[in-house]
């Protein structure tokens, strides 16, 4: 990178960002579309659907915030692309349990983290969970995940109409061509190793589409193998046969073990159908469109409003969905509020009602998810208030699935470690300093839903206690932590393309926070008692932006530009060096 480009870069204007997102209260936007072969699924559609179903179900609950789960899209689009054609034996669907009318059905069938794949049997109770999927999900696995589910529990029963998939257990091939049936003259034969998977997809891939029927047959079967007069190895199976009623037998297409299964069913569905296999079309890209470009408030700025929604977000979502909290995560929780309580810079309602709503928890042993929310509702009234979710304003992104709450969350650590920093020494009970931060490693740990994410911020947080000696290291752990994952999301298709993952802040926002910018090792050298300077002043109660309504870039600058003018004390333009600087650099107004 040249040093002017990456000048350019470090020039940005742009607000901490981390990954993508929109969570409003109401509707939640999805990863999928209607042009995707699968449905997307609420409570009420997943009763009437999946519940006595006659078909098996294999279920994507996803968040549509959760980074692992915008990049796992693609994949599960292109997975219930491919087993479209067995759409009479397995329904695939999608549930977005950021939506909040599916709180309460993930909730049910314990999805605690993003994404949990499930399947159900037919004629799923209701009082039936589902059996979980582990392991990879690559497009092959989770093929071979739907025929092992269908092998095992094939013996509960299946409707007549369904094809056979188990092989074919009788001992010589004699025996085989008597059972056929008399209008038949011949009989299809797939040979394979009994731990292959692509015999069983050939046979969905064909029933319901072709006259044609194939039957399976592994190579333990010795004697079969012999009547064949096979040679077993992985550059003879697996192949097809077609074998008449007189033993005859005539080869149709052979393959090798190092064949993937997508190329035989491919090779073998072209043979019998004379027609390609129709796995629908192909992955839309999934490059976000540019309607929200010209109006996203661009500012950088911390906003009320983005806030309250993370906590708000935090407590239904987070927390709402563990079906029970107790022991550590109970603690977890009760420490988790006991800091908001503390040092969240809200509105004297907000507070009351945080400092009830702690002191509720806090007496409590254990708690389920569903008691919890239902708790914060019921604890709302006059004096006691948290709003419900708004439009984000400075977490809003280009396009809904980016930024949102997760940024609204790094907002809000950042400010709650900047809070205790300064106001520590005040506080005569509850947790002081830099325990503030390990509470936020065992929130993430315990509560954030996101499983990747948590995992990274875990893993970077393992020596935190030696790395963390008194709460100004904390703040600055928490934002060098931040750049990190703004340095490894980089580029990620998580990242909203209108605002890339730059270091923060950037050269403009604090020119004195840089010291150098080593471009040899491609890193930003910072005067880190100046940088602990701006977080503190850009995280202060009296810097957080209120704005009851979301604006645009354009009337948000013009306002700012307004309020400078006539600014009454309060000073925020700590570094400002030339006039262009103002758009972004800005004296903000009291709340
Ligand atoms: C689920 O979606 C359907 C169709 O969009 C709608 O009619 C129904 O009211 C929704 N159910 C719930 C519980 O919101
Ligand atoms: C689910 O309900 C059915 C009947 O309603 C009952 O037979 C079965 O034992 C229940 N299963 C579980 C796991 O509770
Ligand atoms: C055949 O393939 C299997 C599985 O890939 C492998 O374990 C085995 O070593 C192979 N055998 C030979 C002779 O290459
Ligand atoms: C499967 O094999 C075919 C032919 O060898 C190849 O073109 C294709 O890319 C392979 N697909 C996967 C998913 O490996
Ligand atoms: C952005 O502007 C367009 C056109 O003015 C408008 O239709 C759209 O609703 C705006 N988007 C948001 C999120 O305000």
């Amino acid at each position: 990178m040249t040093k002017c480009t990456q000048y350019l870069l470090y020039a940005l204007v742009l607000v901490f960002v981390f990954s993508p997102s929109l969570a409003l209260n109401s509707r939640a936007s999805s990863l999928y579309s209607e042009d995707d072969p699968l449905s997307e699924l609420n409570s009420t559609l997943f009763n009437k659907r999946v519940l006595g179903s006659s078909k098996v179900w294999i279920i994507e609950f996803y968040n549509n915030w959760c980074g692992h789960c915008i990049r796992y899209a693609p994949t599960w689009k292109q997975f219930a692309r491919e087993i479209a054609t067995w759409k009479r034996i397995v329904g695939i669907a999608v549930v977005n349990c950021n939506d909040a009318q599916n709180v309460k059905l993930c909730r049910f069938y314990e999805v605690e983290s993003f994404p949990t794949i499930k399947m159900f049997w037919l004629n799923t109770l209701p009082n039936d969970t589902g059996t979980i999927i582990n392991g990879n999900r690559d497009i092959i696995s989770l093929e071979n995940h739907v025929v092992d589910f269908l092998e095992t529990n094939w013996d509960k029963g299946v409707p007549s109409d369904w094809p056979v998939l188990k092989a074919i257990q009788m001992e010589n091939l004699a025996d085989i061509t008597e059972a056929m049936p008399d209008r038949k003259q011949s009989v299809m034969l797939f040979v394979e190793f009994p731990d292959s998977h692509v015999g069983c997809k050939i046979i969905l891939d064909i029933s319901f589409q072709i006259s044609v029927s194939v039957s399976r047959i592994l190579t333990t079967s010795e004697k079969l193998m012999t009547d064949l007069d096979t040679e077993v190895s992985n550059t003879t199976v697996p192949f097809l046969t077609r074998v008449y009623r007189n033993n005859f037998q005539m080869p149709l297409l052979k393959f090798t073990r190092y064949d993937n299964d997508s190329y035989i069913r491919d090779q073998i569905f072209k043979f019998l159908a004379g027609i390609p296999r129709n796995v629908g079309k192909k992955i839309e890209d999934f490059l976000p469109d540019e309607q929200l470009k010209n109006n996203i408030s661009n500012i950088n700025a911390a906003y009320m409003i983005d806030l309250e929604n993370a906590v708000y977000n935090s407590l239904s979502k987070e927390i709402g969905v563990v079906k029970l909290i107790e022991g550590e995560k109970l603690k977890a929780l009760t420490n988790y509020l006991h800091v908001l309580e503390k040092y969240f810079p809200g509105n004297p309602y907000m507070m009351k009602y945080l400092t009830n709503f702690y002191n509720w928890v806090a007496s409590k042993a254990a708690i389920s998810g569903e008691e919890f929310v239902e708790a914060m509702q019921a604890k709302q009234n006059k004096k006691h208030y948290l709003h419900p979710m708004r439009p984000w304003v400075g977490c809003q992104g280009s396009e809904p699935k980016y930024r949102g709450y997760p940024c609204s969350l790094w907002m809000l650590f950042h400010t709650l470690t900047v809070q205790a920093d300064k106001k520590s020494k005040e506080m005569m009970n509850g947790p002081k300093g830099k325990d503030v931060l390990f509470i936020i490693r065992d929130y993430v740990k315990y509560f954030f839903t996101c499983e990747e994410c948590s995992k990274n911020f875990l893993k970077m947080a393992h020596n935190l206690e030696t790395e963390v000696g008194n709460s100004q290291e904390a703040v600055l752990w928490l934002w060098e932590g931040h750049n990190k994952v703004n340095n490894r999301l980089s580029g990620d298709v998580t990242e909203d393309p209108q605002y890339p993952k730059v270091q923060f802040p950037s050269v403009e926002d604090c020119p004195k926070c840089v010291l150098r910018i080593d471009n040899e090792a491609n890193e930003i050298i910072w005067d880190k008692p100046v940088v602990l300077e701006f977080l503190h002043n850009f995280y202060d109660k009296k810097n957080i932006l209120s704005y009851s309504q979301r604006k645009t870039h354009r009337s948000l600058i013009n306002d700012q530009i307004n309020a400078a003018n006539t600014a009454m004390g309060i000073k925020f333009i700590l570094f400002l060096t030339s006039a262009p600087l103002l758009l972004s650099t800005l004296t903000f107004t009291r709340l």
